[in-house]
């Protein structure tokens, strides 16, 4: 029986971590697949770290990080770059994940190579295009591109029906970052900034969103820290992304501060095991909105919309938009509130059961044979 090949292709941190898991299982089904990663390097240290973690080595790498690199130059970069690996290799499937411009770009130059394109996390809406900014464009792209839908979630599957994607090609198989939160959350877990916050309500933060460069995020700031400062009993730990801009930011608006700790981006075990022992998170991240309501962790997002409508549903998320008053206040609300915080608090699992990936590679098998 010949095997099938597929490229799964990744290029940030958080496509890594959720495609990682899925390398693993098609490396699993070797009878069945050959399995060629590709990374971009759309990230580089953040993406190595992942990659370290999860013990995968890609087979092509396409190196195209630059600092204030613009969306022009991944896009260009990574599209003149991976048609040679597509050439060379031939796939019989290629894999994206998400939203990023590595996605869009690995499925336009799969697309001009007439190579069929699976969407991993398939299927996600805002249906404005400028919020998520670009990623909102990059995910319809890529599902108009597409002939296989791994949708995480019912609610995907039917944003991708509403677009007359066809039904037997779409497959809800639930979020593979779910996958790695299985295997990542560790009893008697500890970590020396854990330690420095032992006593206190642990505030975690992240923030890096395009939209929100600029004052948007100084807003952002501005709140978080008027907030804390009131309340003695907190301390909060920011895990801070590699952009300059961000860095930037944060500093100006956060420095001379004691109780808040901005460290460099933890390893995804660490992070993981950082939400799990947090009161409540604060962010404009993605992937965070999945997976803290694994964990039963509040999530208030700093953004005007999300594609995540589930964790709103499920009462864990709550969208409080990047004004400083806004913020303030629900922050605020949700520190002096207990009920108000044990009705955020609750697990539930709205993005799946941990399985993803095995249904992923079971189906691609299926269509591919088929
Ligand atoms: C990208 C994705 C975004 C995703 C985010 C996850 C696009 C357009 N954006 O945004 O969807 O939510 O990743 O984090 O695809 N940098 C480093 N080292 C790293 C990573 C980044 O130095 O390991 C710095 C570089 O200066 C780089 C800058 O961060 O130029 C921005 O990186 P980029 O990938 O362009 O944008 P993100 O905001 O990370
Ligand atoms: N994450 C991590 N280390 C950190 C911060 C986040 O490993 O210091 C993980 C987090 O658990 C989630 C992913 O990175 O799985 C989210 O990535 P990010 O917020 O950069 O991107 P997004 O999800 O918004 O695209």
């Amino acid at each position: 029986m010949d095997k099938m090949k597929v490229i799964p292709v990744f290029g940030t941190r958080p496509e890594a971590i959720k495609m990682c898991p899925l390398v693993s299982e098609l490396k699993g089904r070797s009878e069945e697949f050959e399995t060629v990663v590709c990374t971009t390097g759309q990230h580089r240290e953040m993406l190595d770290q992942v990659l370290e973690v999860f013990d995968v080595e890609p087979d092509h790498d396409l190196h195209v990080m630059k600092p204030g690199q613009t969306l022009f130059d991944i896009t260009s970069d990574v599209l003149l770059r991976i048609k040679a690996v597509f050439e060379e290799e031939r796939p019989d499937a290629v894999l994206v994940h998400g939203d990023t411009t590595t996605s869009f770009a690995a499925a336009l130059a799969a697309f001009y190579l007439q190579i069929p394109v699976g969407h991993v996390e398939a299927g996600l809406r805002t249906r404005n295009l400028y919020s998520p900014w670009p990623e909102e464009f990059n995910r319809q792209a890529v599902d108009v591109i597409s002939r296989w839908y791994f949708a995480p979630t019912e609610t995907s599957r039917q944003n991708l029906l509403d677009e007359a994607k066809p039904s037997d090609r779409i497959f809800v198989t639930g979020n593979t970052g779910i996958d790695a939160l299985r295997t990542t959350v560790l009893e008697g877990y500890s970590h020396p900034e854990l330690d420095w916050a032992e006593g206190s309500r642990l505030i975690l933060i992240t923030a890096h969103r395009r939209e929100n460069l600029g004052e948007p995020m100084h807003r952002m700031f501005r709140a978080i820290r008027r907030v804390m400062e009131e309340r003695p009993d907190t301390k909060a730990i920011y895990p801070i992304h590699m952009n300059p801009q961000v860095r930037r930011a944060a500093h100006e608006e956060l420095d001379g501060f004691d109780r808040l700790r901005i460290i460099d981006p933890l390893e995804v075990v660490d992070f993981h095991n950082f939400m799990a022992r947090s009161h409540l998170i604060l962010t404009d991240s993605g992937g965070i909105q999945e997976e803290a309501p694994s964990l039963g962790k509040p999530v208030l997002v700093m953004r005007d919309t999300t594609e995540r409508p589930e964790g709103v549903a499920a009462g864990t998320l709550r969208l409080v938009g990047t004004e400083e008053e806004t913020i303030y206040r629900e922050f605020s609300r949700l520190l002096d509130d207990p009920a108000e915080y044990s009705t955020m608090s609750h697990a539930s699992n709205p993005y799946g059961d941990g399985h993803a990936c095995v249904r992923i590679a079971q189906a691609l098998s299926k269509e591919l044979r088929g």
